[in-house]
């Protein structure tokens, strides 16, 4: 069932997305070689705190940090470590997701450290263009399905390959609600968009042109591509309009 958000929680999002991309700002001078992953979530758990909100990774599901660091490879739900040190040439995806008065901002961008290899870079440019590409289409009375038409046309001609295994979501209360948001076409998101649906959109794209991805026995949370190719992300939660689309994970 989609929920659909009266005013007053309208108001409640906008807070908890606002506060979501303050955190990644925040976060922003420190993603850069030779510091932690590990250092990244304890400053995002501080800031969180300090704003009154609580950082909905944590526990979630069993997840046992605050944010989540997907680095090179790893497509998403990397775990912040110490002994994951960034370096010159990696990128790294920043997925945060926070709580404010029980409404949840979810939130990721994909960050270069240092001089990263072009070919890595445009990858990463043109998965935030996805991204954008995917929202514009949001508008009352389209269909759901235009968003993941509109990234996979995007995305085929360079032959990347978006990863179905993770879609975006519905949210609210709820960290992830129904709808399912796809990042192809498909029938399952024939859904038409109502004003006041909120949900995310959070295309995954790798390098390689397999769209195959493997969940790490070790810790159970680690999703790295099947071919080790790199892979980027951007994540922004939005609200459908009386007119259109509404970012709600902007400052
Ligand atoms: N923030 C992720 C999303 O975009 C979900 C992370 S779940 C966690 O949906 F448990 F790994 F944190
Ligand atoms: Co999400
Ligand atoms: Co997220």
């Amino acid at each position: 069932m989609i929920k659909i958000k009266t005013q007053k929680e309208i108001k409640k999002m906008r807070a908890a997305g606002k506060l979501a991309a303050e955190l990644l700002d925040y976060l922003e001078p420190y993603i850069k070689a030779g510091n932690s992953t590990l250092l990244l979530n304890d400053l995002a758990e501080e800031f969180t705190q300090k704003h009154g909100a609580i950082s909905a990774p944590l526990n979630y599901n069993g997840f046992p940090k605050s944010i989540c660091t997907s680095i090179n490879n790893v497509v998403c739900h990397g775990i912040p470590s110490e002994k994951d040190i960034l370096k010159d040439g990696d990128i790294v995806n920043i997925d945060v997701t926070v709580i404010l008065n029980k409404y949840h901002g979810d939130t990721s961008r994909t960050y270069l450290v240092g001089n990263v290899d072009p070919k890595i870079e445009k990858l990463v440019r043109r998965t935030k263009k996805a991204m954008e590409i995917g929202i514009s289409k949001i508008k009352p009375g389209e269909m759901l399905y235009e968003v993941g038409k509109a990234i996979e046309k995007y995305i085929e001609p360079f032959g990347y390959s978006i990863v179905d295994a993770y879609c975006g979501h519905g949210i609210g209360k709820g960290f992830h609600e129904d709808p399912y948001v796809l990042h192809k076409f498909s029938m399952e998101n024939a859904i038409e968009l109502k004003p006041g649906m909120t949900f995310t959109v959070e295309p995954m794209v790798n390098m390689g042109n397999s769209s195959g991805v493997v969940t790490s026995n070790e810790d159970g949370w680690t999703v790295t591509t099947l071919d080790g190719s790199v892979s980027a992300q951007f994540e922004h939660t939005v609200l459908v309009t009386e007119t259109g689309v509404e970012i709600l994970t902007k400052v």
